[in-house]
């Protein structure tokens, strides 16, 4: 059961600029909650007002670390003690290096930068075999997978919306019979959860699965 926190905050917000679906709050609450006051590291792409850099801080708690990445300079003033802006572009992989360099043990990230299918996909492909065994990644307005204007288009080779649906392959590639490898992200991922809009991947290393009988004494 979700604090609704984060909705409450967005309602009452009294800080900074502020731009999220109303039903992305509940999502949230779900997959976040257990790092709450737990310490986490959190990469958020896209800072635009600064808002949720600081609901993020306000809502994990003091020792919490945010980090924000943002193509404009401007985002820089939003930074305070415990929020770090880096100022590039998402899909630049020495960015990346520099801030897994000072963060080697990101838990969580949510991609709310360009909504672009080339960056959402680059983004993945950089920072998911990075974050923490337990980590979470969210990747939020994904309708743009459908609006041609982002490079979308209902069942378009390239979306990110075609590239989660070999993911949902992939994680299910042991049992392919040597049709699809087992890979990296086969290993360490738990599920991934679509929502209208937003897509969620949980890791947890797998081991080897198995599917033993047990019967009654
Ligand atoms: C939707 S806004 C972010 C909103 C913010 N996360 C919030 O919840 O209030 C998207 C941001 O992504 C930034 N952006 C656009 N292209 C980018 C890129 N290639 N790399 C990083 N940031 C980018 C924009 O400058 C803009 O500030």
């Amino acid at each position: 059961m979700s604090s609704g926190f984060l909705h409450k905050y967005f309602l009452n917000n009294s800080k900074k600029r502020l731009h999220k679906w109303m039903h992305y709050f509940d999502i949230y609450e779900r997959h976040l909650e257990r790092y709450r006051d737990k310490a986490p590291i959190m990469l958020e792409i896209g800072v635009f007002g600064g808002g949720s850099l600081h609901m993020w801080k306000d809502y994990f708690g003091i020792d919490s670390q945010i980090i924000g990445i943002d193509i404009d300079p401007e985002c820089k003033q939003h930074e305070t003690d415990g929020i770090e802006i880096f100022i590039g572009s998402q899909d630049d992989p020495n960015l990346i290096e520099n801030i897994f360099r000072k963060y080697p043990d990101i838990d969580i990230v949510l991609d709310d930068g360009s909504h672009m299918m080339h960056h959402m996909i680059k983004s993945f492909d950089l920072l998911y075999h990075r974050i923490s065994n337990n980590g979470v990644y969210i990747v939020e307005d994904t309708h743009t997978c459908y609006w041609k204007n982002y490079g979308g288009g209902l069942g378009k080779i390239g979306t990110f919306i075609e590239f989660v649906k070999h993911k949902l392959d992939e994680i299910n590639a042991v049992h392919t019979k040597g049709q699809m490898p087992v890979t990296n992200f086969t290993r360490t991922t738990d599920y991934i959860a679509c929502y209208d809009s937003v897509v969620v991947f949980e890791k947890r290393e797998q081991g080897k699965r198995q599917a033993p009988i047990t019967e009654p004494l």
